[in-house]
């Protein structure tokens, strides 16, 4: 008797080689380049988060000795993230070309290399300062359709609003790294197991929660926040007659700090400051730290703001521009903008 050919059901291990490919079903016309284009991402996160682990032990703690385009003292570790996503993508003909927070210009694809229909936006290393102190860091990334019709890709391709964005998501890398992402049909978190060197399907279909439980600003910069952000801060403390009460979190790595409010609920906010001319709008930057996560955030049920507005509907005039950044649960982000119009006219 032969044996019984098993079902065809769904697998109890689903990696995400195996999640991308099913996501690239509900593309029926899709050539596959995006599914590839996040396999490479994949592995590109594979080998930065294997350097992390090890930092203190590989060199590659402290400063690389430069200054990058923001003015940031480079990390040796930024260096190393920079250079892999941008190896791993240069020649695989699925880019037109790529944009970093490392670079000042856009990141054209060598030319002995063919060019692709997307475009890659990273931040390649997000929460630099804190590599040095063992503190979890990460990975930033947003995908876009190019829309010049051919050749090397352009500023065009790249200045994009959110709401262009094909895939976006970050990498964590803290007490186990993460990859969670979304292709606009939800989000799901994959946790790597170092074992077999894979990413495994550990929180499917991500929903922020509804009870807020976090607020998350770095604080010891009250003193320029706008008048709107510090009685909104009031408000989030349970005073100005408010009902909230939520405990204080703030690591200082944007991606570790969405995280925890993607996953606990609650509010990481970047507001404007006015005590850096540098800075105006805030420190975060648009295109590769703001709209990525926006993106994640509202796929999983939340909101990101700029305060005044939906951050996917800011169209980029420039490649590092800066944001005010205001992400979390719909209803307590909503209530920023409420204080900000109210007073910060
Ligand atoms: P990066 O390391 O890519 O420059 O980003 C750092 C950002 C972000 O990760 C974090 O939210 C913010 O800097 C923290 O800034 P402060 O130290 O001013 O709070
Ligand atoms: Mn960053
Ligand atoms: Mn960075």
């Amino acid at each position: 008797m032969p044996p019984e050919t098993p079902k065809a059901t769904q697998p109890g291990v689903i990696t995400i080689e195996r999640h991308i490919l099913m996501e690239q079903e509900k593309f029926p016309d899709s050539s596959g380049a995006l599914t590839s284009l996040l396999y490479d991402i994949a592995l590109a996160g594979k080998l930065i988060a294997s350097r992390t682990q090890r930092a203190g032990l590989a060199d590659i703690l402290g400063s690389a000795g430069h200054e990058n385009v923001q003015g940031e003292d480079v990390q040796k570790l930024d260096v190393y993230a920079q250079r892999t996503i941008y190896q791993l993508n240069d020649h695989t003909g699925r880019l037109c070309c790529m944009a970093s927070e490392e670079s000042k210009d856009i990141i054209p694809i060598p030319e002995q290399y063919p060019n692709g229909e997307y475009v890659l936006v990273f931040d390649p290393l997000d929460g630099s300062t804190n590599i040095d102190f063992n503190v979890a860091v990460g990975t930033i990334f947003a995908i876009f359709r190019r829309r010049s019709k051919s050749g090397p890709g352009r500023m065009e391709d790249v200045l994009q609003s959110g709401r262009e964005i094909v895939a976006g998501g970050y990498l964590v890398y803290g007490s186990s790294t993460m990859l969670v992402y979304t292709t606009g049909h939800g989000v799901n978190g994959f946790t790597l197991d170092p074992s077999i060197g894979e990413f495994l399907l550990s929180h499917p279909n991500v929903r922020i929660p509804d009870q807020a439980k976090y607020y998350s600003v770095n604080q010891g910069y009250e003193k320029y926040w706008t008048e709107g952000v510090r009685r909104y801060t009031r408000w989030l403390q349970g005073e100005e007659g408010s009902s909230m009460s939520l405990s204080q979190r703030y690591i200082g790595s944007m991606v570790a700090d969405v995280h925890r409010t993607l996953f606990g609920g609650g509010v990481f906010y970047y507001p404007a400051d006015t005590k850096d001319p540098k800075k105006p709008t805030g420190k975060l930057r648009l295109l590769y730290e703001a709209v990525p996560m926006a993106y994640v955030i509202e796929q999983a049920g939340g909101y990101g703001s700029t305060g005044r507005g939906p951050i996917l509907d800011v169209k980029p005039e420039a490649l590092h521009q800066r944001t005010p950044v205001f992400i979390g649960n719909r209803d307590v982000v909503g209530k920023a903008e409420e204080f900000i119009a109210k007073y910060d006219r």
